[in-house]
């Protein structure tokens, strides 16, 4: 099967009430654990690729490695640009094979993130690409971009209709209080969504696919094992998966989840090389690594999204 765009997957989504796991691949390791278990659990799939990660391997690797993972699975598997910052990048991966971009100008004004997302849908439309778009200001850090906690702000929802009304974009990714990274709520504070403010987007654009980022939850046993190993990540804490759950069965048709992943993979190198010191073959501490990402977007499938079994 070749890849597909993200419309019918957000149809089936959106009436069944569970979410699309979109997991950001930097490497082969990464893309087969996710790959693997989606393939177990015969889930759909988004892998997504940011700016970052294709200046770190290079755009031709990951498309081949995506082709593989296509090829091994049969899944539904959409190639997905996440974090676009500008049309050029936006039309370097819609040009070079990818079937979804996000055009993020949400630190732009309403008029110029309105401007810049309609120029990307667009040129993406013509090529029969989907494109996400972005209105709210997310705290945390994606690439090199270092948004402050007082400087996000939640989406407003009297802005939504016009905002996709004008673009003509086919998702949108809304702030109800996630953020980027593994630090998005204060110790010592209960972590709570804005769901008033979901709600309220889901009545002004019924049916239209709502995306989350920042939706990792930050497991503490992975904080703990880090820690344990020579880490140091006092305070890290993400968001509960029971508001993912319940956000997944509102219009959230697609949930962006790496942060996890990188700690699973982390902490399991770490325990690994404090284990077994003598050990310099990458495949001895790949492996495990792997397969602790393997684990945890089969609990994310079945526990969080509920995506099993709809591919
Ligand atoms: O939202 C950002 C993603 O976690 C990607 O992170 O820009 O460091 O590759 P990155
Ligand atoms: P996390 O940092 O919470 O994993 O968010 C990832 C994300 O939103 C990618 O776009
Ligand atoms: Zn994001």
């Amino acid at each position: 099967m070749p890849l597909v765009t993200t419309t019918e997957m957000f149809e089936k989504a959106y009436k069944g009430g569970y979410a699309i796991g979109a997991f950001n691949v930097n490497n082969m390791e990464i893309v087969q654990g996710i790959t693997e278990a989606a393939a177990d659990l015969s889930a759909p799939l988004i892998l997504q690729v940011s700016k970052g990660a294709r200046a770190y391997a290079n755009h031709t690797y990951l498309i081949k490695l995506v082709e593989a993972a296509l090829e091994e699975t049969g899944l539904p598997i959409a190639l997905h640009l996440d974090h676009g910052d500008s049309f050029d990048l936006c039309k370097s991966c819609i040009d070079g094979g990818f079937t979804s971009v996000m055009i993020d100008a949400s630190s732009k004004s309403f008029e110029d993130n309105i401007a810049l997302t309609r120029q990307v849908v667009e040129y993406a439309h013509d090529h029969g690409v989907v494109v996400e778009a972005e209105l709210g200001t997310l705290a945390g850090i994606e690439d090199e971009v270092n948004v402050k906690a007082e400087d996000s702000s939640y989406t407003r929802p009297e802005d939504v209709q016009e905002f996709v009304e004008r673009t003509g974009c086919d998702s949108l990714a809304i702030a109800i209080g996630t953020s980027h990274g593994a630090y998005k709520f204060k110790p010592g504070t209960k972590p709570q969504l804005r769901f008033d403010i979901l709600e309220d987007v889901e009545r002004r654009l019924p049916g239209f696919p709502i995306v989350l980022h920042g939706s990792s939850s930050v497991p503490q046993e992975f904080v703990k094992m880090i820690n344990e190993n020579g880490g140091n990540m006092p305070g890290a804490i993400g968001v509960p998966e029971d508001q993912l759950r319940k956000a997944a069965s509102m219009a959230v048709c697609k949930i962006n989840i790496d942060s996890d992943l990188r700690l699973a993979m982390t902490a399991t190198i770490r325990k690994y090389f404090n284990e077994h010191p003598e050990h310099f073959d990458p495949r001895q501490y790949l492996k495990p690594a792997r397969t602790a990402i393997k684990d945890m977007v089969a609990h994310k499938i079945k526990d969080v999204l509920g995506c099993d079994g709809k591919a």
